[in-house]
């Protein structure tokens, strides 16, 4: 096994045991809400940015689609041929299970990133990456590689993720913290390592399999994309906490910088 096997094999199967809770605290939320037709979850300041891309028709992949809701939410918007992957099987199961019981046409694969199968490659006219998804990678160049062979050659990728500034304060779930005291590095080399569980939904904690997290800086995530060969035609930041795990932050009324929007696009 690869070194980067050992980090996601060990957050697949983190994954799989955190699927579960999540099911518990929003399974019936997502029934519901899918079982009207047309419905998204795709909200501002994403959305305006998602319909300047002119999704109508266009094939999209979401790399991290955990159970799929953003994925079925840019079909229900009228994207053209969608398909999601992940590495858990089991939100892989529930993404498969929910687009086939409301007839919302997209294809989920469970596969690590960093194996996505050739036949894959060139074929998006958008790659969709939204909150959650760079840190659990172990590499972020690599990471960058295989998005970039996924896009056709007039593809374009579109991140919506947390802030790597919101990285260096506490999460919300740390008690007897100043909320915007920094207590972690910006530039960290070795990943976060947690027993405490993924259920950031039902805002339990349960001894888990252990994850690992990794934190990469605005210029790891800008400079994977460039020397990927793709160009930054727009980025923008914005004081809304999308990770829920930095509420308190943006209660704070501070006005840093929570979460970005990057759009790029093949050379
Ligand atoms: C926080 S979720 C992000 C999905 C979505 N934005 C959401 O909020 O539900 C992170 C997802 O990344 C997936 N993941 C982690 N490492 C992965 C890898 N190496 N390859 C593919 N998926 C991975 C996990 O299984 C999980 O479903």
């Amino acid at each position: 096994m690869s070194n980067f096997k050992n980090y996601t094999e060990a957050n697949r199967e983190a994954w799989n045991e955190a699927m579960p809770h999540h099911q518990k605290s929003n399974g019936d939320k997502w029934d519901k809400v899918f079982s009207k037709p047309g419905f998204s979850v795709i909200i501002e300041p994403e959305l305006s940015l998602i319909n300047s891309l002119n999704i109508e028709g266009q094939k999209i992949a979401h790399v991290c689609c955990n159970n799929g809701v953003e994925l079925m939410s840019l079909k229900n918007m009228g994207a053209g041929e969608c398909v999601g992957f992940d590495i858990s099987d089991k939100a892989i199961q529930e993404a498969q299970a929910r687009a086939a019981r409301f007839d919302i046409a997209c294809e989920f694969i469970q596969t690590d990133i960093y194996d996505i199968p050739e036949q894959y490659h060139d074929e998006f006219d958008i790659v969709y990456i939204s909150i959650g998804c760079l840190g659990w990678m172990p590499g972020i160049q690599r990471f960058f590689g295989k998005i970039a062979s996924l896009l056709n050659e007039s593809g374009e990728l579109f991140i919506h993720e947390s802030h790597p500034f919101s990285e260096m304060l506490p999460a919300d779930e740390l008690e007897n913290v100043d909320p915007m005291k920094i207590i972690e590095p910006y530039f960290k080399k070795d990943p976060y390592i947690d027993n405490d569980g993924i259920d950031y939904i039902g805002k339990t904690s349960y001894p888990s399999k252990t994850m690992y997290w990794f934190v990469w800086t605005l210029s790891d995530i800008l400079m994977g994309i460039i020397d990927n060969g793709l160009k930054v035609r727009h980025f923008s930041e914005y004081p809304d906490d999308i990770s829920t795990q930095h509420g308190k932050n943006q209660a704070a009324g501070l006005d840093i910088p929570l979460s970005y929007i990057l759009i790029a696009e093949k050379e």
